[in-house]
């Protein structure tokens, strides 16, 4: 058997706007240690062999954050907390059932443009 790749990547946001930055980020003083509770859940679920927490930059969503992306299936959770951490592991990972009310609404998380059309939008040739 080879060596196997994640069942899930959980991209959370860890972009920290500098201080008296107006625009407001995903990480901050109150909130600074979720991407450690994140890990520190999937340790003791005995995931590690397949669940992979990244840190990741701005995913451009946020005056909704703090924000996490979790692939596959472009599943965005919004206004992350500990609380919501614990049932996306238990409800989403574990048993397969994204929990539609902590994640993004609809109409901020519209249908993905191809790479094709985003080129032709940026009026460069495919
Ligand atoms: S700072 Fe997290 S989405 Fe922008």
């Amino acid at each position: 058997m080879g060596f196997p790749q994640p069942a899930f990547y959980l991209f959370k946001c860890q972009f920290q706007a500098p201080a008296g930055h107006p625009k407001p980020s995903c990480v901050n003083a109150s909130n600074a240690d979720l991407f450690g509770y994140l890990s520190q859940k999937v340790m003791q679920k005995g995931l590690m062999a397949t669940v992979m927490p990244v840190q990741t930059a701005c995913l451009n969503r946020c005056q909704m954050g703090p924000v996490m992306l979790v692939e596959p299936g472009h599943h965005l959770y919004v206004g992350l907390t500990r609380e919501k951490i614990d049932r996306i592991i238990d409800e989403h990972i574990i048993e397969g059932n994204p929990i539609e009310e902590f994640l993004i609404p609809e109409e901020f998380w519209d249908k993905a443009i191809t790479p094709k059309e985003a080129m032709k939008m940026a009026g460069i040739g495919a």
